[in-house]
């Protein structure tokens, strides 16, 4: 890891879920580079204050706003929890407080999307879509785009290791990405060190901001575990509609996520791959690596740390637009994370 201290504005970072599974790498991360100026928050008081932190509730619009006031001099905030709406990144943008949002959810990024404006009067930077997927998803699939001249199609897979201790948020937020309904087709894809899979359409929030930003009309992504027996079991589960809201369903999510926080089969490595097709163009690009809690973490405090020396400009931005963050996947070789460049292209489907 660098270990080289920053310079930047003044002031503290406060990190929301600060000692969470993508938080803990987070918080620890800045405060090699700040040293004395990072802030862990959680709802569990006890705990936040064995962090040297603060307790904070972001379903708590009214605290959470007395707590930004109480602290007085923070200059970040990064949000490794997702809040119930965009309350929370309007109380930090519009005192001119830059975000950094690892959240995957498109309506909650959407509703964030919208205070621009907000951020621009306010000077202040939001960077959205940081983590693995979305994070390293949405930086491949520019790259791919870019490699054919602007893509007509984008294809993003995931792969995530089924062995990883996933934080319990994650995987309530997998779980309740199973019960949404699909309209794309699974693909069969070759992810490096992990052969040919077939991955499922996942409503991760990429897809939609990438149709968006990068102006491609189809974007779909994919997702698989590394254990095949579990991603088949899991997607079969998926068709029966058992998992479905508006019935009888949260038992079954709630049994779902417990079983996931407890059973540990597989690995802890994750892939992610993005193609992009043009005509018969066609670019891929892909990166393997191992713990994505702690890369989506690491992932969050480079961006963090170029929030606040590298001079982004102010507004709402998703990864993918920031130029200056373009080079994340080879920074993140320091961290045994590997990228693969235009990968044998897949056969035409
Ligand atoms: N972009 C990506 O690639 C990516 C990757 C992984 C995860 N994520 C997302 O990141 C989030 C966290 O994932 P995780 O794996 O770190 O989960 P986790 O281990 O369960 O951590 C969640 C953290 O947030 C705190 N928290 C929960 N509710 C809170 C609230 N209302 N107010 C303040 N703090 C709260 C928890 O502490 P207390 O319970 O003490 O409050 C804990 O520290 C999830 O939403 C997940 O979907 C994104």
């Amino acid at each position: 890891m660098t270990t080289a201290k920053c310079d930047g504005p003044a002031g503290r970072i406060l990190v929301v879920g600060g000692y969470g599974a993508v938080g803990a790498t987070v918080t620890s991360t800045l405060a090699e580079w700040f040293p004395g100026r990072v802030v862990p928050g959680g709802r569990d008081e006890a705990r936040a204050r064995r962090h040297g932190g603060v307790r904070i509730d972001v379903s708590d619009p009214v605290g959470f706003r007395q707590v930004l006031d109480g602290l007085g001099d923070v200059t970040a905030v990064v949000l490794c929890v997702e809040p119930p709406d965009a309350v929370i990144a309007r109380a930090c943008l519009e005192r001119g407080i830059h975000m950094v949002d690892i959240g995957a959810t498109r309506r909650l990024l959407d509703a964030v999307a919208e205070l621009h404006g907000l951020a621009v009067g306010a000077g202040a930077t939001a960077v959205l879509s940081v983590g693995v997927a979305p994070g390293l998803t949405n930086l491949l699939a520019r790259r791919a785009h870019d490699a054919v001249g602007g893509a007509q199609r984008l294809d993003l897979t995931v792969l995530l290791g089924s062995g990883e201790r996933h934080g319990v948020d994650a995987v309530r937020w997998t779980v309740a990405g199973l019960a949404e309904p699909v309209t794309a087709r699974p693909e069969r894809t070759v992810l490096p060190g992990y052969g040919t899979r077939t991955a499922h359409p996942f409503p991760f929030s990429d897809q939609h901001s990438l149709s968006r930003t990068l102006s491609v009309p189809e974007v779909t992504t994919r997702l698989c575990l590394d254990s095949r027996p579990l991603t088949a079991a899991l997607f079969a589960l998926r068709r029966t509609g058992l998992l479905r809201t508006g019935t009888a369903r949260p038992g079954v999510q709630r049994m779902l996520t417990a079983a996931f926080s407890r059973v540990h089969l597989g690995g802890d490595g994750f892939a992610v791959r993005a193609d992009a097709r043009r005509g018969d163009r066609h670019a891929a690009y892909a990166l393997t690596g191992r713990e994505q809690s702690r890369v989506s973490g690491l992932v969050a405090a480079y961006v963090t740390r170029a929030l606040l020396t590298a001079a982004l400009p102010a507004g709402v931005h998703h990864i993918e637009q920031l130029r200056a963050l373009a080079d994340l996947p080879e920074t993140l070789a320091a961290h045994g994370v590997t990228l693969l460049r235009r990968l044998d292209p897949q056969p035409q489907r």
